[in-house]
């Protein structure tokens, strides 16, 4: 089988551990007959913004649409203001594919410290809804510097796209041993949207009766996460909540270094985008010592997704070996570098 990867490495540490995710995939290939990759890279970028005013050239989404797979780093830039860089290239590829279920597994892998009592217990999957809510794009500006100034940024929520999230997390709770699902909302504040997403969730509840429900508003939920991690399995939120709980949960399972996410199309219209849920970390990019654990385990998501388990479960076995090994970075605690890691996990992924 041959698989078709575009790799959009972006800016500061995204091309840093893409470069070392790119390796550790090919060193995966060598080691089976069954599949190959065919890396296209697209130097889609904050640098190439500044050069020529556009992310994405001309044509780019369709030339993107073709592949099987879109493998991403990070991207945000010091010269480019936050908003501008996320709209044009992250949320354009997000958008203009439907990729409407983010995917964030949590979980504490062997050999982490986790700053939080308890968190080997966290076996979290976070589902984010990626295509509308308060990240639609819907407001403006009026009065522009005036000191009567207003801004709005008004959510959107359709019946249609809180669904198609529902169904999509119960039947990913479906698939977990423990088939349990929080809906998340602020629904006591919040009067319109977040009551038709509390109402579509219990109506879709319905066509998933092994599936056990809880429900919790956003605030609360931050609580349980920490206090009672056990307690969650698979939880449902929208674009802004799922947002800020998945780096909760992030950092709550040791570093923003190793967390991936998933940017799925479900029904494979278009093709889906993998990428660790870190950013370009301006404090540290250029220096090489950026995790690439994030990249990696990002890799074993998109490996799965192209069909092959196999190798994502071997993936995921040598990540986890890796970190066991006390080989770490420095956000967590220890002195080896991208490289080091890199290394490390090729000649044990030869090895096996
Ligand atoms: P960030 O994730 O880049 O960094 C936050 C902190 O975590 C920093 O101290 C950084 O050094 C550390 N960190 C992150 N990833 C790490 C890794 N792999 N290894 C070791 N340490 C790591 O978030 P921040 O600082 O808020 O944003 C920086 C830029 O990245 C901004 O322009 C932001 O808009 C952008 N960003 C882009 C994202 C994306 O492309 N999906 C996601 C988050 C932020
Ligand atoms: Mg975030």
């Amino acid at each position: 089988r041959n698989h078709r990867v575009a790799v959009i490495p972006g800016d500061g540490i995204g091309l840093e551990v893409i470069e070392a995710g790119k390796q550790v995939l090919e060193t995966l290939s060598q080691k089976s007959d069954d599949f190959q990759f065919e890396f296209e890279d697209f130097d889609w970028s904050s640098q190439r913004y500044l050069e020529t005013g556009e992310y994405i050239p001309e044509g780019g989404l369709e030339k993107l649409s073709t592949f099987d797979a879109i493998y991403f780093g990070a991207v945000g830039s010091q010269e480019v203001p936050d908003h501008v860089s996320l709209w044009e290239l992250r949320l354009a590829i997000c958008q203009g594919f439907d990729q409407y279920a983010n995917v964030r597994p949590a979980r504490v892998l062997p050999g982490v410290n986790s700053r939080l009592k308890g968190a080997e217990k966290i076996d979290w999957v976070i589902v984010r809804e990626n295509s509308e809510g308060e990240y639609a794009g819907n407001g403006g500006r009026a009065h522009r510097g005036h000191p009567e100034e207003v801004g709005t940024e008004v959510a959107i929520f359709t019946r249609k796209g809180i669904e198609r999230i529902h169904r999509f997390a119960f039947k990913l709770a479906q698939d977990r041993p423990r088939k349990k699902l929080t809906l998340v909302t602020k629904s006591n504040a919040q009067r319109y949207g977040m009551v038709l997403w509390d109402e579509v969730f219990f109506e879709v509840a319905k066509d998933f009766p092994d599936v056990t429900i809880d429900r919790e508003l956003v605030d609360a939920a931050t609580t349980r996460m920490v206090l009672k991690p056990e307690t969650m399995d698979v939880i449902v939120a929208t674009n802004l909540h799922a947002d800020i709980l998945s780096d909760l949960a992030a950092a709550l399972s040791g570093s923003l270094g190793i967390a991936p996410t998933a940017n799925l199309n479900p029904e494979r219209a278009y093709p889906s985008m993998f990428e660790p849920i870190h950013g370009s970390a301006f404090d540290i990019a250029g220096q090489g010592i950026a995790n690439p654990v994030g990249a990696f385990w990002t890799a074993a998501m998109m490996l799965e997704h192209l069909g092959e388990s196999t190798a994502a479960e071997r993936l995921m076995a040598a990540i986890e070996r890796l970190t066991a090994s006390g080989l770490q970075t420095k956000d967590l605690g220890g002195t080896a570098t991208t490289q080091d890691a890199t290394r490390a996990i090729c000649s044990d992924i030869e090895q096996q």
